[in-house]
């Protein structure tokens, strides 16, 4: 029995079971422990600790979102961030290219609509850039710390923006990204799947298009395209989602989807 009353330890002690005085509770603390309950807890984390001895340290979780501009990522990204703080997890939702002070720097170079000259390696490269220092300063701190991260956008992104779509082929975005950090893999992928075509138009409807959205419908088609192959190639990693429903629909889908896939990995 866990209560923070006297009525409930004496209940405990009446029907010869343990109790736990729960200190943290509405109830008085001097009147629930001059009941002598079997333990007292003062914090959440006490109970916890009382309950499963055992339990792993919390673990974190890397979760990346993917798809092509206008799927509807940080709709979701916030969406998911809401339903995983209910379940008790602490998130920390973050996007690429920015997520720390270093990279949204980078990312006003490499998305300024007056860069139409930057050539395909110069944007892969600062993508890169930007990414190390994300890693380093939110990223890998925050899993270590236990936190689920949701991140908007990630390598995926690179190898099929740059790789695929500008050409520069998977090998070498792959290679550039391996030099730029060491760890690193998103533990799992939400991938927003979604027609190029509905998704720009949705896209289009919010606010002006950045330079790499400017790039024209049969860029977009190679993205789509990329994706697609990405997803084919590692479908144990990609977790793939109908974005065309409604938001509200989209996120019970991703939200079942991820949910499932930390309870069996033993995400607590
Ligand atoms: P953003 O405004 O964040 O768009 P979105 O909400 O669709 O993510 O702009 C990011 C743009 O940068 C988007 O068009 C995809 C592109 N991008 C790459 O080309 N390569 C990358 O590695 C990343 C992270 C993003």
């Amino acid at each position: 029995m866990i209560g923070d009353t006297a009525g409930d330890v004496k209940g405990a002690q009446d029907v010869g079971i343990a109790s736990i005085a729960a200190l943290y509770g509405y109830g008085e603390n001097s009147e629930v422990l001059a009941q002598n309950p079997t333990h007292a807890a003062e914090t959440t984390q006490d109970l916890c600790d009382l309950l499963c001895p055992d339990m792993p340290e919390g673990k974190g979780y890397f979760v990346t979102l993917e798809g092509g501009d206008g799927c509807g990522k940080s709709t979701q990204s916030k969406a998911l961030a809401e339903r995983l703080t209910q379940f008790g997890y602490t998130v920390r939702r973050t996007r690429e290219p920015g997520g720390c002070p270093i990279a949204e720097e980078i990312r006003k170079i490499v998305l300024a609509k007056e860069d139409g000259g930057m050539c395909a390696e110069t944007e892969a490269l600062l993508f890169a850039a930007a990414r190390a220092q994300h890693l380093k300063d939110v990223i890998l701190p925050a899993v270590q710390n236990g936190e689920i991260v949701l991140c908007d956008r990630f390598v995926d992104s690179s190898l099929v923006y740059q790789g695929m779509a500008r050409g520069l082929g998977l090998d070498w975005v792959k290679e550039i990204n391996r030099a730029a950090f060491r760890d690193g893999a998103p533990d799992v992928t939400l991938y927003l799947r979604m027609d190029h075509e509905a998704a720009m138009a949705r896209r289009l409807a919010v606010s002006q298009p950045d330079r790499i959205e400017q790039a024209g419908d049969s860029f977009h088609a190679r993205t789509e395209a990329g994706f697609e192959t990405l997803y084919q190639q590692e479908p144990d990693r990609f977790l793939a989602v109908n974005a065309a429903q409604a938001p509200e629909a989209v996120t019970e889908e991703a939200f079942g989807k991820l949910f499932e896939r930390m309870v069996k990995g033993g995400v607590l």
